[in-house]
């Protein structure tokens, strides 16, 4: 073949993998089981890597010392792939794989410790563009997680990195924060001539946006993401993970970064390929002081958050035997502040927190959360080496000891058993990813909850006590008449069950007469019956411009091709499957708006909201002089034409804000907003009691770079 005749080939198949919609790789998430592997902590696949060159020291062979690495890696990860997808794990969240900084920590006297300590977690990053060398090789060089990601894709396992776009290193020791751009040197906190960092000195007061948002947490640096060249690495950065293909991200610390920042990040990733983006966003329940700023946070976002409120009650019923009423009201107060609680990341144990059986040593109950989180709404996360009942209770079980080497890999235990049966019922069942939670009988030791979408039912009884029997009188249930065995066979002393007649609005009541649970026991029962009519389970993303591409999943949405409209908008259809059709939001008014989907067949019509922006997003500060002194409970929010902006709304959960005064003479606030438009706006100050007062004057005006960050300095007009 001629050079000439193979770059036509070489075009023709680059165009074609552009243009053809089985190279489209679409994300929903809400069927997936998560499985969160500290990389460090889980299997050494690769000795090699296990004290590279440029970082000798940091490795403890003993597996004593809890802060030094201890030698699992992305090699080792693959070599346990098959156990991981025996188990029905289908997404892996790997910790942190940036390259991380090399040298020794000290003691602040500027003396070696005497003791290792070293980024075993991932969470020291001195170079996002590179892969670190204890996890891949010592080249740092991207084939170690390549190879990975293939390996995991060639099974059907999806790959979530974790992110962290708020730090870099430890600021009085090591590298001094110190960061670099694949290899090229950036900066330094000590020595910051370009403003890479913030430099407000260390977060004390916890209750303080501004300090959340601009100080540095836990010794590490906090990136200035404002400053042109920060938002441009980190943004490059992602998205190139994303080229290396990565299907979704965890993004660390979002509490502390700048919270409007966050969602130009958001719309970054969103635009770039089809991702899957949730958020640690660390609440203490719903009752914390800042639950609303998260969930507006989320709402308006587009990013899904880590379930904090429901994991908070989660382990205080099954390790502190507190009654499943608390596991009801942290559902109930969720329902009505997220957008769609299905798309909340659910879990009990992670790497920050004890793990349960730290808490409370009973493997039964850690089953029976094992379940529940399985069963629950939203997408399950398992951690690593729960389903082998592994803990190390030293300091309680604290960080670093939730961070236990994976010293078994046994696939005949209860907990393995457990989730494999329950991974593969929410893909056989589609009430668990995409269902409405409903709960139909609670008590202190007892719960029984329902999930449903279209004909899909699932019901899940639990019984927590240690030793009694239950009788959980009589409840509704959307199953049809019939006796149900358990779905789990007795895997958790489940039971038979029987309804006795269709639950109907003509024939409402109960139609499940009384039922016993043994102790300690988890029932399933369910249906899982075709849809008769178009169905959306799922939307991702659920916010978006013109041309970005939007996945619909669900059911029954036709073998042929129908239409989809966004507010009576035509969309262009990239493709069309009985469960899934990609879209391209077409061009239509910005906000809360719907998309139409009718299948080809009947013309039957199923419609979901989405939320539409003007353009891509550029986050923006807007500093304001003259607003202050506010009187006591008094704040002041931005509202504009755009929808960052809140479309001219003087809700405080639309308008932007509210905004951070440090001082007496500034206030500010991060908003992404439009790319290269004229956006208007106006300031309003909101009364403790929650009226809202615009300024008076005319409405300023600022017109918003097209790439970059932006900046505009206003005054409050008396
Ligand atoms: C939250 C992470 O989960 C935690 O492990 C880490 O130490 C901090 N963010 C700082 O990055
Ligand atoms: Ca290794």
């Amino acid at each position: 073949m001629s050079k000439s005749c193979a770059r036509i080939l070489c075009l023709a198949t680059l165009l074609f993998s552009i243009a053809s919609p089985a190279f489209l790789v679409a994300q929903d998430f809400r069927k997936q089981v998560i499985y969160q592997v500290i990389t460090d902590r889980f299997f050494d696949g690769d000795p090699a890597n296990n004290d590279p060159p440029q970082s000798k020291g940091l490795f403890d062979p003993t597996k004593t010392n809890w802060q030094a690495y201890w030698g699992g890696d992305l090699a080792g990860i693959q070599a346990k792939l098959a156990y991981i997808k025996g188990m029905g794990a289908s997404a892996i969240w790997i910790s942190p794989p940036v390259d991380n900084e090399n040298l020794k920590w000290a003691a602040p006297d500027g003396k070696p410790l005497s003791y290792l300590f070293a980024p075993y977690h991932g969470y020291a990053a001195r170079d996002f563009q590179r892969i670190d060398e204890h996890i891949g090789s010592s080249a740092n060089d991207w084939k170690a997680f390549d190879d990975f990601v293939a390996a995991s894709h060639a099974l059907g396992i999806k790959i979530i990195v974790d992110f962290s776009p708020n730090d870099t290193n430890l600021i009085d020791t090591g590298e001094h924060g110190a960061i670099y751009d694949n290899g090229k040197f950036l900066g330094t906190y000590a020595d910051d001539k370009a403003a890479l960092y913030h430099h407000y000195g260390t977060l004390t007061d916890w209750n303080n946006p501004f300090q959340l948002q601009y100080y540095n947490v836990f010794g590490l640096t906090d990136l200035n993401e404002d400053n042109p060249i920060v938002d441009d690495y980190i943004k490059r950065s992602i998205t190139q993970f994303q080229d290396h293909g990565v299907d979704a991200f965890r993004i660390d610390a979002v509490k502390h970064i700048t919270w409007g920042w966050v969602y130009s990040l958001a719309n970054t990733v969103h635009t770039h390929k089809s991702a899957f983006v949730f958020a640690e966003w660390f609440l203490d329940g719903f009752g914390d002081k800042f639950y609303s700023d998260a969930c507006k946070f989320s709402n308006r976002s587009g990013i899904s958050l880590l379930d904090y409120p429901l994991a908070i009650a989660t382990r205080s019923v099954f390790a502190e035997n507190k009654s499943f009423a608390e596991i009801d009201h942290a559902l109930t107060a969720e329902n009505k502040s997220i957008r769609d609680p299905n798309d909340m990341v659910t879990f009990f144990d992670n790497h920050d927190i004890p793990r349960l059986l730290s808490l409370h040593n009973n493997q039964n109950r850690l089953n029976e959360a094992t379940a529940f989180i399985l069963m629950a709404r939203g997408i399950p996360i398992v951690y690593y080496g729960d389903e082998q009942y592994l803990h190390n209770d030293t300091d309680r079980g604290r960080d670093p000891y939730t961070r236990v080497w994976m010293s078994s890999y046994d696939t005949d235990t209860v907990g393995y058993k457990l989730v494999k049966k329950l991974a593969d019922l929410r893909r056989s069942n589609d009430a668990l990813g995409y269902g409405a939670m409903q709960t139909r009988s609670v008590s202190p030791d007892t719960f029984v909850f329902e999930r449903k979408f279209a004909n899909h039912v699932v019901l899940v009884a639990i019984n927590k006590s240690e030793d009694k029997e239950a009788e959980v009188p009589g409840f509704s249930t959307a199953l049809p008449a019939g006796t149900y065995a358990d779905y789990l066979g007795g895997l958790m002393n489940g039971t038979t069950m029987t309804v006795d007649r269709e639950d109907s609005h003509s024939l409402p009541g109960r139609n499940v007469r009384s039922i016993k649970l043994s102790p300690h026991s988890v029932s399933v029962w369910q249906v899982a019956r075709p849809a008769i009519k178009p169905e959306i389970g799922s939307i991702e993303p659920v916010i978006g411009q013109p041309g970005t591409l939007v996945t619909l999943s669900g059911e029954r949405l036709g073998a042929k091709s129908g239409t989809v409209f966004v507010n009576g908008v035509r969309a262009h259809i990239e493709s069309w499957q009985d469960t899934q059709v990609i879209f391209h939001v077409p061009e239509t008014a910005s906000g809360n708006s719907e998309i139409q989907l009718k299948d080809a067949a009947k013309m039957r019509a199923v419609r979901v909201p989405f939320t539409m922006l003007e353009a891509k997003l550029i986050p923006v500060t807007f500093s304001v002089k003259n607003a202050t002194p506010l009187a006591q409970g008094e704040s002041l929010y931005l509202t504009g034409e755009t929808f960052g902006l809140g479309k001219w709304s003087n809700s405080k959960d639309a308008a932007a804000g509210p905004l951070l005064c440090p001082s007496a003479e500034k206030c500010l606030l991060d908003v992404s907003v439009p790319a290269g438009r004229r956006v208007q706006f106006k300031l309003l100050k909101m009364s403790q009691d929650g009226v809202m007062t615009p300024e008076s004057g005319p409405i300023h005006s600022y017109v918003v770079p097209s790439t970059g960050t932006g900046s505009v300095q206003i005054e409050w007009q008396y």
